[in-house]
């Protein structure tokens, strides 16, 4: 198939692009390079046999989204481009309903300008909210705590109602958990543009010196070490599955969610032992309060992924270390190198 990859430059992107062309699809970036650098893509290109068409441009740019499908014209689109900073949606609500709710709507128009009626749908696990019981199932009520989990699913109820506007149109939602890791090759990975808001690159740039200590927060949540638990998912598992959902979305119509995670959780301590087995290096931390927002556990159950999309994660928790060990050590200043 021919797939457009709205925001193909970025972290889950760049690894979606790789899997892709290992399956021969033929693929296009659209990017505006706000939060990647054109580097991600040289080096997708050395690493695939496939070529890799990209513009450079805004996913909310209906000129530019003409353009794209004229010179390009998918069959399909995987849509990452978007905004996903919690913090920084609290303060900037109206910046993040426009990228990521505008977003989509413009994609969408462009797609039914275009004749385009697939589309693959980057979510999260955010739009659940509070757990009100888990694993989370994607019948789990919907209630996110914050502008960045409630643009994600104005984002994907906009998609459902697309979805239902002719027989033939399928929209794939995949509701990630908490992605992490890198590709084997360690020429690609996460490349935090300020100081990490999550985990894993944190504790990474630690390993590496680039930050002194690691802040652990909250020790005093109901989990066996007192810390948060989270459904940590590699990234080339969940790259896979955006190839897994585009043949489920040939031969399915409508619009669906699908939890992507391991159905397994760990622990801010497991995360840190993990990564000093990985690395061979201590992990300074210094114990603080909650974050605000954080909740104590989430964890998915994948069984709608296993038995409708036929994906299932295949790496585990010492492989997320060593693959994301294996990019910061070779790539200290990430793609600035
Ligand atoms: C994981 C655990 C923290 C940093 C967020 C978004 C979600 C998705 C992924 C998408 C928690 C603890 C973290 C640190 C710590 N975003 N932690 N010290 O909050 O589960 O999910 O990122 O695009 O929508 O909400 O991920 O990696 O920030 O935190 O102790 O410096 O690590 O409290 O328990 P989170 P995270």
């Amino acid at each position: 198939m021919r797939v457009l990859v709205t925001g193909g430059a970025g972290y889950i992107g760049s690894h979606t692009l790789l899997e892709l062309t290992a399956q021969a699809h033929a693929v296009c970036v659209l990017d505006d390079y706000s939060n990647a650098t054109p580097e991600v893509l040289n080096r997708v290109r050395s690493l695939s046999n496939g070529a890799v068409a990209d513009f450079t441009g805004d996913v909310r740019d209906p000129v530019m989204l003409d353009h794209v499908m004229q010179e390009f014209r998918p069959d399909a689109v995987i849509h990452f481009a978007g905004l996903k900073a919690v913090g920084e949606s609290q303060e900037k609500p109206l910046l993040y309903y426009d990228v990521n709710v505008g977003g989509t709507l413009a994609l969408l128009r462009a797609m039914d300008r275009a004749g385009c009626k697939t589309i693959i749908f980057s979510s999260s696990a955010t739009v659940y909210g509070e757990p009100v019981y888990l694993p989370y199932d994607e019948a789990h009520p919907t209630a996110p705590l914050s502008v960045y989990g409630r643009s994600k699913l104005m984002a994907e109820q906009i998609l459902t109602s697309w979805a239902a506007t002719a027989p033939d149109k399928a929209a794939v939602l995949l509701r990630y958990f908490n992605p992490v890791g890198a590709h084997n090759s360690a020429k690609i990975g996460e490349d935090p543009k300020d100081i990490p808001n999550n985990l894993m690159p944190y504790i990474a740039q630690v390993a590496v010196g680039k930050r002194d200590a690691l802040t652990v927060f909250g020790d005093d949540y109901d989990t066996p070490d007192g810390t948060g638990l989270r459904d940590y998912i590699h990234v080339v598992d969940l790259a896979r599955a955006h190839v897994a959902a585009l043949d489920y979305a040939v031969k399915n119509a409508g619009a669906r969610p699908f939890n992507i995670g391991t159905g397994q959780s760990y622990s801010v301590r497991d995360m840190v032992a993990a990564f000093e087995t990985a690395s061979g290096r201590k992990i300074k931390t210094v114990q603080a309060t909650r974050r605000s927002g954080d909740i104590a556990k989430m964890q998915a159950d994948a069984s709608r992924a296993a038995k409708e999309l036929g994906w299932k994660a295949e790496h585990d928790l010492n492989d997320m270390a060593s693959s994301v060990w294996a990019w910061q050590s070779g790539n200290p200043d990430g793609y600035g190198a």
